[in-house]
């Protein structure tokens, strides 16, 4: 058989996960009930069950070309029903990565594949910002901004589809999260807090505004590492405790 050698990892990691866990495959045969969705980059090394260290029946994924929410696209609109109205899912992930192949592209000139027009809301919202781009300091610092300012421009996206406005209206728990995953060390980051309702949503900056006030992603490493940090100065100095938050 051509890709034997697939079939053959397949059989020895089914083996495996049994012989680790006998009600590994039991449990997945079950009614799936993730409590997260995921719309994510279709980058190979961003898996989202991996990164977060979930079982398969955890997370409901969706992933395109730089974790984009076109609202005519009818694969992403039927998940994000399916997975509001059906699932009940709690959370929705936008989550990006640095170095991300398509928001290079948008990054570039070429303009002559399909993945140019799936990219077109990305390269308009560039071009329009050029000047904030140009002046950063190297083609790393732009591509890494653009990174993050797409999942807070994807993470508006979502949360102003109607879907998610009916979610919120008939009083679902419903947080939008927007992330960055960073491939050169396997950590997520915060590009900005979750929002919980429509008025969070409609009080978000817009994506306009976030080009030039760009927020600092932090991923929990750094946040527990400054928590350790202010809590050790806190012992040396407890009056510059509030200050330091
Ligand atoms: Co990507």
């Amino acid at each position: 058989m051509i890709l034997d050698h697939l079939f053959d990892r397949n059989v020895a990691w089914a083996q495996g996960k049994t012989r680790d866990d006998p009600t590994y495959f039991v449990r997945m045969a079950e009614q799936q009930s993730p409590d997260y969705l995921w719309i994510g980059c279709a980058d190979s090394r961003v898996t989202a069950n991996d990164v977060l260290g979930l079982d398969p029946g955890s997370v409901f994924v969706q992933r395109n070309i730089a974790n984009m929410v076109h609202t005519s696209d009818m694969n992403l609109l039927a998940v994000l029903e399916f997975a509001l109205e059906a699932l009940k899912v709690q959370h929705i992930i936008v989550c990006g990565h640095y170095g991300c192949g398509g928001v290079r592209r948008a990054l570039g000139n070429d303009r002559t594949a399909l993945v140019d027009h799936w990219l077109q809301p990305l390269v308009m919202f560039h071009r329009k910002h050029q000047a904030v781009f140009a002046a950063l300091k190297d083609d790393q610092a732009r591509l890494d901004r653009l990174c993050e300012l797409n999942v807070q421009m994807q993470l508006r996206r979502v949360a102003a589809t109607p879907i998610v406005e009916a979610a919120w209206a008939r009083g679902q728990p419903l947080h939008v999260h927007g992330w960055i995953y960073g491939v050169e060390d396997g950590l997520i980051r915060e590009v900005e807090p979750p929002i919980a309702s429509q008025a969070a949503r409609d009080g978000l900056p817009s994506i306009d505004q976030c080009a030039v006030t760009p927020s600092e992603p932090w991923s929990a490493v750094r946040h527990q590492a400054f928590a350790a940090f202010a809590a050790d100065d806190a012992q040396a100095d407890p009056c510059c405790e509030g200050a330091r938050r």
